[in-house]
């Protein structure tokens, strides 16, 4: 998608499709809305003022109106998106609204649109965040249906304020752009069925993720895993017929200092069955998309690898399938993971976790001194938090605090539960270290007990998205399917690492 500006008045500008924003200014308690067009351009404050007093256009969030042949302007169309109450208006509704206006330009096969940045925003933030709303919003989920139509919006103009310093903005369009596509990127790897997408090919399209964004990536076989001792990601892999893949990403700019280390850990089954644990056939199919913690990393790293920032950043991916053959795990065994812990395997179905223990190591042992794991873990997550927030669990609240600012800024939804020690006594085992199920309550908690035992004393934070990392409705701005959570937070708190709690805003 090519991203140009303009500072000529939205109404001059030729353009196949212009849209304009519609808040409603109403007070509150009030029942007739206000609305209010956020463009001080007066020839399109006259095309809209008749759709206005016809109530045609309230500017209730998502309201999608069209005027087709619009008087006195120089555009063909004009789409007026309701932007919601006007003092609610922030970047996370603007990325929305992109999202919204992408999806309704591809419904009509329009390639080409302008889009008039709201002037009570911060217009290079507005600029960023439309930006990555018009790229994720021209994402499609039907790769494999021939019917589909391949319609793609090529080129946006942003209508910004003639004072507005067009080298900030150019550079956050650049920004949001390598943000947008990198979670498309993160979306289009969790997309692929399990037969389209093995541990083997996870871990090729890491490496040319990394190889695009200069990116240092190595990536290991089941000899490896031996050598390293993985016995507990081994576990995992033992009743499959593909191999594991242990994917390492290193970014190490040359001017960065030693410490801090980014480690950023990401859960990598491409198809979870349960093993011998085996899951109900209802719903199943859904178990290809448990390698969106790896690829919610690849994303990540892929844009670190872009954007630059001073810090040294260092990705793991356990990729492997959880399958019941003859030589599977099963309930009951005993496995060593890398720290010398045993772990009783009692359900072969809480595979994340086993996954993560040794990477969590293995990131330690490579040098990390702060930890982060992304994985789709529990069901127990999505009955506490449902589709709309990634659960966050730490045992560092500096370290959490940073994240949860972090997503605040990225617009992701991210809500922390306990990490108490009173858990713990849910994984004791009788006959080892710790079991790797902790029961029925609490679930999503005691799987982030059990990761706990793997990064000592490093400040370490994981991500439960198993809620949140596919959509199971379509939204106006994105349609139903992986969504590529997680990727514009981790990236930001890379970016944001090494700020000083007082600077950090
Ligand atoms: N991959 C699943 C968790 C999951 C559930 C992801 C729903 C996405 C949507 C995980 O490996 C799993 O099976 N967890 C079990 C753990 C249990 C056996 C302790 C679960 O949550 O039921
Ligand atoms: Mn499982
Ligand atoms: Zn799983």
């Amino acid at each position: 998608m090519k991203i140009g500006i303009s500072q000529s008045a939205p109404s001059t500008i030729e353009t196949p499709l212009l849209v304009a924003l519609v808040c409603d200014s109403s007070a509150k308690g009030d029942k007739t809305p206000a609305p209010e067009l956020l463009s001080s351009d007066e020839a399109l404050r006259s095309a809209a003022a008749p759709l206005i007093a016809a109530s045609d256009l309230s500017g209730k969030f998502a309201e999608a109106v069209w005027d087709l042949s619009p008087a006195g302007l120089a555009a063909k169309r004009i789409l007026y998106l309701g932007g919601g109450k006007t003092d609610k208006l922030t970047l996370t509704e603007l990325r929305q609204l992109a999202g919204i206006a992408s999806r309704a330009a591809k419904s009509k096969q329009i390639s080409s649109l302008t889009m008039i940045l709201p002037e009570k925003l911060e217009i290079a933030g507005g600029a960023q965040a439309a930006t990555e709303g018009l790229v994720t919003g021209d994402f499609d989920v039907d790769t494999y249906r021939s019917d589909r139509k391949d319609a793609h919006v090529a080129e946006v103009t942003l209508a910004v304020p003639q004072k507005t310093d067009n080298g900030a903005v150019f550079q956050s369009i650049a920004e949001g752009a390598i943000l947008a596509e990198s979670q498309n990127l993160t979306r289009s790897l969790a997309l692929e069925p399990s037969n389209r997408m093995t541990p083997t090919i996870l871990a090729e399209q890491a490496r040319a993720a990394c190889e695009e964004a200069g990116v240092q990536c190595e990536v290991y076989g089941p000899d490896k895993l031996r050598e390293l001792k993985m016995g507990a990601f081994l576990s995992v892999a033992q009743g499959s017929a593909e191999e594991p893949r242990l994917v390492v990403m290193r970014y190490e700019p040359k001017d960065a200092p030693a410490s801090p280390v980014l480690g950023l850990v990401g859960k990598g089954i491409t198809f979870d069955s349960g093993g011998i644990s085996i899951k109900p056939s209802d719903g199943m199919e859904k178990m290809k998309y448990d390698m969106c913690g790896a690829a919610t990393m690849v994303g990540a790293m892929r844009a670190i690898g872009m954007l630059k920032p001073n810090v040294r950043v260092l990705g793991i991916l356990c990729c492997t399938e959880n399958m019941p053959g003859g030589k599977a795990q099963k309930p009951g065994d005993v496995q060593i993971a890398m720290n010398g812990k045993s772990i009783e395997v009692l359900n072969t179905d809480a595979e994340g976790r086993l996954v993560l223990a040794d990477g969590l190591c293995y990131a330690r042992q490579l040098g990390a001194t702060h930890l982060v794991d992304a994985a789709t873990l529990t069901g127990a997550v999505v009955v506490g938090l449902g589709y709309h927030n990634v659960g966050v669990f730490s045992n560092d609240d500096a370290f959490a605090g940073k994240l949860l600012q972090s997503a605040k800024r990225s617009g992701e939804r991210m809500w922390q539960l306990p990490v108490e020690p009173e858990y713990f006594d849910h994984i004791r085992s009788d006959i080892a270290d710790i079991k790797n199920t902790g029961g029925r309550w609490g679930g999503a908690i005691t799987a982030a007990m059990f990761l706990k035992e793997f990064v000592e004393d490093l400040p370490w934070i994981h991500l439960d998205i198993a809620g949140t990392a596919w959509l199971e409705e379509n939204k106006a701005w994105m349609p139903k399917g992986p969504s590529g959570v997680g990727v514009r937070t981790l990236v930001d708190l890379a970016r944001h690492l090494t700020d000083s709690a007082a600077k950090s805003k």
